[in-house]
């Protein structure tokens, strides 16, 4: 969901940037700037810049730049939305929701106190672990051997065994019992009472990318049916798009994340030191897993059970990572049942290796079918050796796919030859459905130089409107070829349409990713002013010629299909040096 712009606009001013920066980063003021060590990279003498008045900073040691939504997109590891969340929450800042306004002022109500709700119901489940209730539940957990530092940093807690204790305890502190049955913690009964969802349960609290208790799932202590009870979907919670742990995880600094199925393996691996570890909440992994997780990690390893559902599981899961962009590694425990048990038996060092031994998701495949067939019948050697193409196929890694194909060929006796042409038939059609799918035309024409001159002529003309007006009747958006620079331009037009003035940290708003407004905000921020109008005027015929020469010679030609349109390029190559732009009785 997107805000409007003028939201965007609101919590971007309502958020200082020195303030934002400074409560993370000590800051001197030296001159019209602020300066500090950076946060992104280590230094011993300052070279990250805030400005108070570009409203942007810029690390002239590793080039990290932006807005303060940037800032915060990087520091704390969130998306665009939320960072605008993150933000607008920091000045309490009430966000629209979808629908009309006063229900939705409304449904924002509920929800903060359905948050609230759980915060206070995770603090009671907390301390009854450690009164004398909570005694089998705290020996439990000594013998799965979960440390007090681990079991206070997930927020490990314990439902009584009275079935009414956190229905009557947050009665009492005022909440209206309607809304704690939409919290999904309390049921009502017949008689008008009310009793409480979880009892006599490991407390496992769910938290998510912006550290609320949103959830809970709750572990009967040793054996028994059903062994887990997790929270409904309420207004704050669905169970299908959050990842246990994300929170932790998206601050591990690792872009690889280990995906396990159990809310134990997550707090096992933790304790070893694997920070970059999540679960779904005990359903099938989706789609929507995958975005939450695409926010913060490019590669996962998928780590599930060794027994059949773990592998029917990652069989199913990886798929659905790939198609969302995420690279899929697949890892088996040997010897243990679970994770969990793997590094209580082996421990952590064991873990690490094991780690690097995971495979690729299409070998993992071809091994799940190799165990389907049985290669004494001729006919079941030809139908795997089929299936097998079909996965090859899809190996981007030539070197691999040779690798298997001869394994293959040595386990079926088929020749290589005979698979090499399967796969090829195959890859026909994968490659025209995949470049359909993500080839997309696009440039990678971009030369260091012209691209300075790029960055400089888009600073000069987000400056001065009359200069702008000048340099964009002989130069097109396109002429600038990379996406982000035609992207620039055509917002630049829209604010001068709109007879606004251009302000560099609002036009940073426009780009969601994180690398873009570092692109953006580095322009605004590095590239120089002119004072001497007669330097000014020569910097842009210099560059709009650059441009101009470079985009005819690198994009036009190329794609040429004839001699007429080449020799009318040629000319007007040639006609680029005649150009002058006067810029002095603008
Ligand atoms: P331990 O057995 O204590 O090691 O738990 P685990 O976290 O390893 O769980 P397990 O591997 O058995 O199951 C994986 C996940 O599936 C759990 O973490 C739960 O999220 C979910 N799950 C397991 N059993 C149930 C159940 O009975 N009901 C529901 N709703 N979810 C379950
Ligand atoms: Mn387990």
């Amino acid at each position: 969901m997107y805000y409007e712009y003028n939201i965007i606009e609101d919590v971007r001013n309502g958020n200082d940037i020195v303030e934002v920066i400074g409560s993370y980063v000590s800051l001197q003021q030296k001159g019209g700037r602020y300066f500090g060590l950076c946060p992104f990279h280590k230094e011993r003498t300052p070279s990250f810049s805030v400005s108070p008045d570009e409203q942007l900073y810029h690390c002239f040691g590793c080039n990290a730049s932006g807005n303060v939504y940037s800032f915060i997109m990087q520091i704390e590891n969130y998306d665009f939305i939320d960072s605008v969340k993150f933000l607008a929450e920091r000045i309490k800042y009430v966000l629209p929701e979808k629908g009309n306004s006063a229900e939705s002022a409304k449904n924002t109500e509920i929800r903060n106190i359905i948050y609230e709700i759980h915060k206070n119901a995770a603090r009671f489940f907390y301390s009854n672990l450690n009164s004398s209730e909570g005694k089998t539940a705290v020996k439990y957990l000594d013998e799965r051997k979960i440390l007090l530092n681990v079991r206070k940093k997930y927020g490990l807690g314990y439902s009584s065994k009275n079935r009414n204790s956190l229905s009557d305890y947050l009665i009492k502190k005022g909440y209206d019992p309607e809304l704690l049955v939409k919290s999904g913690l309390v049921f009502a009964n017949k008689n008008g009472g009310y009793y409480d969802k979880f009892f006599n349960r490991l407390m496992f609290p769910i938290i998510d990318v912006q550290g609320r208790i949103i959830a809970f799932g709750g572990r009967i202590i040793g054996d028994g049916e059903p062994k887990y009870l997790n929270s409904p979907d309420t207004p704050i919670f669905k169970k299908s798009n959050n990842l246990y742990s994300i929170n932790f995880a998206r601050k591990s600094g690792v872009k690889e994340f280990i995906l396990v199925e159990g809310y134990m393996d997550v707090i096992s691996l933790y304790q070893a030191g694997f920070h970059n570890v999540v679960a779904a909440l005990g359903t099938a992994f989706n789609d929507e897993h995958a975005r939450a997780m695409k926010k913060y990690a490019n590669s996962v390893v998928l780590l599930f059970d060794s027994d059949e559902a773990g592998t029917k599981a990652a069989l199913k899961a990886g798929p659905v990572l790939m198609d969302n962009g995420i690279r899929v590694k697949v890892l088996q425990v040997k010897d243990a049942k679970d994770p969990d048990e793997y590094i209580k038996k082996f421990g952590r060092e064991a873990f690490s290796d094991l780690l690097t031994q995971a495979k690729s998701f299409a070998l993992f495949q071809i091994e799940c079918e190799r165990k389907k067939y049985d290669f004494k019948s001729m006919e079941e050697k030809i139908i795997f050796t089929n299936k097998a193409a079909e996965i090859l196929a899809g190996f981007d890694n030539a070197i691999e796919r040779d690798a298997y194909i001869n394994e293959t060929s040595l386990i079926t006796g088929i020749s290589k030859d005979a698979i090499t042409n399967e796969i090829s038939k195959v890859s026909q059609n994968v490659f025209i459905n995949s470049h359909k799918k993500y080839n997309k035309p696009k440039h990678s024409t971009s030369v260091q130089g012209i691209d300075d001159g790029k960055q400089n002529l888009i600073k000069i003309m987000s400056l001065n409107y009359n200069v702008y007006k000048k340099i964009r009747e002989v130069l097109s958006p396109e002429e600038f070829i990379n996406p982000i620079y035609i992207k620039l331009i055509k917002i630049i037009d829209d604010f001068y349409k709109r007879g606004q003035s251009i302000y560099s940290a609002e036009i940073v708003n426009f780009f969601d990713s994180l690398e873009e407004q570092q692109t953006v905000s580095k322009i605004f921020i590095t590239q120089k002013e002119f004072d001497d109008p007669k330097m000014l005027e020569k910097a842009v015929n210099d560059e709009v010629k650059a441009i101009k020469t470079f985009y005819i010679s690198n994009v036009l030609m190329p794609s040429s299909q004839d001699i007429e349109t080449l020799q009318k390029l040629i000319s007007e190559k040639k006609s680029i040096d005649n150009l002058n732009i006067t810029l002095s009785d603008g």
